[in-house]
């Protein structure tokens, strides 16, 4: 019984430590923003969520996919993607790249790379962190994946 409980408990309890710490940035490098208002160009980005659910959201060139979720105020309908602001912490932006477009993404920094690794649903050549993968003009139309976060997840 318990052990059907952790999942919940877990999500829970990092919410609640996590919620309070969302504007340390991380160690590889530091972003800004992005709030600002030079909308250069936008693309669409594709979502497909673990229960078949799809979105649509638009992507800023230049900001990153966590930011584009959040201000498309898309961040609760992808299950609190992005939930840490982008802290390399919650991994709740993981999402699986299709194989030829994780090719042409920059590398992982050692962070985020630890953090994609310690996941139980981790896929190698698939698997980023959204909130380190900026939005480009060539990701218009891609497809993202989002798993679920335990196995035993809602749907
Ligand atoms: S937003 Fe928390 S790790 Fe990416």
């Amino acid at each position: 019984m318990f052990l059907n409980k952790f999942p919940t408990i877990s999500l829970r309890l990092h919410r609640r430590l996590l919620g309070g710490l969302c504007n340390i940035r991380g160690y590889c490098d530091s972003k800004e923003n992005g709030d600002d208002e030079k909308k250069v160009e936008t693309v669409t980005i594709n979502f497909v969520m673990h229960n078949g659910k799809k979105y649509q959201v638009p992507g800023i060139v230049g900001i990153d996919l966590r930011q584009a979720v959040v201000k498309a105020d898309m961040m609760e309908k992808l299950d609190d993607f992005g939930f840490c602001g982008g802290n390399r912490w919650c991994t709740y932006c993981h999402c699986f790249f299709e194989p030829e477009v994780y090719k042409t993404l920059p590398e992982m920094c050692d962070v985020e790379k630890y953090y994609a690794e310690f996941l139980l649903n981790y896929k190698a050549g698939a698997s980023r962190l959204g909130c380190q993968v900026d939005v480009t003009k060539e990701m218009d139309g891609i497809t993202l994946f989002i798993p679920k976060r335990f196995p035993d997840q809602d749907d």
